[in-house]
């Protein structure tokens, strides 16, 4: 069974990771208005992996014996300028959602939970690509400085991915 302190900090987490999807789907709405297909096709897929990081903590929680306990998801912010400062917007928060795993991590050291900490390693490695991937795309937007032909290029790259849903 688990920690009640260990219950509490991953209900906090599993809510920071259904925000991030209600975020990201904040940001698929601009770029369909924006009609710009492949940009909301990136975060459909940003999407999906933050569905499969909050459920990924969910099961995790109830097969240690803890409570799940849903709270309210904040509304999103819904107003955006550019391409470019979506991807910024997305990395400060790729980054605010490491800094909530290496807390997590300190507390499961502190409370000696081994299980915890071997399960929250492959978090810790998951934002490392997380945060590589939104940073790549702020480099390159900021490139790009608005050049019309380059952001349909990039829009067409982006159109590409799809949601592949990890094996472990
Ligand atoms: Fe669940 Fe994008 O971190």
């Amino acid at each position: 069974m688990i920690k009640k302190t260990l219950q509490n900090a991953i209900n906090d987490q599993i809510n920071k990771e259904i925000f991030s999807e209600y975020y990201y789907l904040s940001m698929v709405a601009y770029f369909e208005s924006e009609d710009l297909s492949g940009f909301a096709q990136f975060f459909r897929v940003q999407v999906e992996e933050e569905r499969f990081h909050g459920m990924k903590f969910f099961d995790y929680l109830n097969e240690r014996g803890g409570k799940v306990i849903l709270k309210g998801i904040e509304s999103p912010k819904t107003d955006f300028e550019s391409p470019l400062q979506v991807f910024e917007l997305a990395y400060k928060h790729e980054q605010f959602v490491t800094e909530s795993i290496n807390n997590l991590m300190d507390i499961a050291i502190k409370e000696n939970d081994h299980a915890l900490q071997s399960f929250l390693q492959w978090f810790i490695d998951e934002q490392v690509e997380e945060e590589a991937s939104m940073s790549k795309y702020v480099n390159q937007l900021k490139r790009l400085n608005g050049n019309g032909h380059g952001i349909i290029m990039l829009d067409r790259e982006l159109a590409q991915r799809t949601f592949v849903p990890p094996t472990k």
